[in-house]
């Protein structure tokens, strides 16, 4: 099976399976990336929200000093923040969140959410989050998606960026952008799972030859810590998942992945427990059948945990 999706555009090649850095902890992150290279993972998804670039950036220069790996054999993606959405705040936000990785450039940049907030200096809030100064008060702003996607496209010209696209759009926003792009987007980064299938989005990127990565892989399991998992049962957990895992002689978190590369997606799954994160990389060597790949699919029931409207009602960018 190949082990990377190429990119329309430049044709680079994008791994399929990486390592999602959301919610690892700033203790833990360097020493985290440097062990998940070890082990063979080639691809870190990063975001400004995240608050781990730094440390993130520290586990790679370490990975890099040590003959691990060179910076052309690592993909680092990395995500403009809700609140550097006007024109002349894209380029700072992707240079603070270059500075604090150590890189001259990221593989692929995407903008995170098609939502802009209120500006906030890095010195008074960071990471800015959702909320303002105060914590709890949340302040929408007018940019047009178009103004920011055309300063992500310079960010091409100017060697910063090698990739860029987009993350939590839906077709009609897609079709937007491509009436206007220069630079086309080459990745869409989104919540996909077994619950939440998104069967007409995955052929609608596929006719635009848009590489999609799926995010939050395993379902509820991210969100319990946050306490935001809506009551769901666990996919992890899930008899019809564990049924088909013991027939494969896999776990359920890899029969998940495997689901997920089956139908041409990259993921990115996220842990801090090592042999968690070991486990999570070996998905590739086995194939679900047809039945077992219907099966799993079988399971959706449209349930979106990561859906900004639970932020703020005027996100409801998924209605
Ligand atoms: N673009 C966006 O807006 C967006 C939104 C969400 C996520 N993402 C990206 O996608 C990445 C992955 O999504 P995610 O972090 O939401 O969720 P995920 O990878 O689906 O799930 C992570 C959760 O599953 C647990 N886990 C990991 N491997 C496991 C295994 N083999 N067996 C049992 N439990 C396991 C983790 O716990 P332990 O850590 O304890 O193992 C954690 O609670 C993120 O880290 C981030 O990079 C992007």
């Amino acid at each position: 099976m190949e082990t990377t999706i190429t990119l329309k555009r430049t044709g680079a090649k994008m791994p399929l399976v990486g390592f999602g850095l959301w919610k690892v902890t700033k203790e833990t992150c360097a020493a985290t990336v440097y062990n998940a290279i070890k082990e063979g993972y080639r691809l870190f998804d990063g975001a400004s929200d995240y608050g781990n670039e730094k440390e993130a950036g520290e586990g790679i220069a370490r990975a890099i000093k040590d003959g691990l790996v060179k910076r052309e054999d690592v993909w680092i993606t990395s995500k403009l923040w809700n609140s550097y959405h006007e024109k002349e705040r894209v380029l700072e936000g992707c240079k603070n969140s270059l500075a604090l990785w150590g890189l001259e450039y990221f593989d692929l940049y995407l903008v995170h959410f098609p939502i802009s907030i209120e500006y906030i200096d890095p010195k008074v809030k960071f990471p800015q989050e959702w909320w303002g100064v105060d914590g709890k008060t949340v302040t929408p702003i007018k940019v047009p998606y178009q103004e920011t996607w055309t300063e992500i496209e310079k960010l091409v010209d100017a060697g910063l960026a090698k990739n860029i696209g987009m993350s939590n759009a839906q077709g009609s926003l897609i079709h937007d952008v491509m009436r206007y792009a220069r630079i086309e987007p080459q990745v869409l980064q989104v919540e996909l799972h077994p619950y939440l299938t998104q069967e007409s989005l995955i052929t609608y990127c596929k006719r635009l030859n848009i590489a999609i990565t799926a995010y939050s892989s395993f379902g509820p399991q991210s969100y319990v810590e946050i306490n935001c998992d809506k009551g769901a049962v666990s996919l992890l957990e899930h008899d019809t998942v564990g049924s088909i895992a013991s027939k494969n002689g896999k776990t359920t978190a890899q029969v998940l992945l495997r689901w997920a590369l089956q139908q041409g997606l990259a993921v990115i799954p996220k842990s801090n427990n090592h042999e968690r994160l070991v486990q999570n990389l070996a998905c590739t060597g086995f194939e679900l059948t047809a039945d077992e790949m219907k099966t799993i699919s079988g399971l959706n029931i449209n349930l979106r945990l990561n859906d900004p409207v639970d932020i703020h009602p005027s996100f409801a960018i998924f209605a």
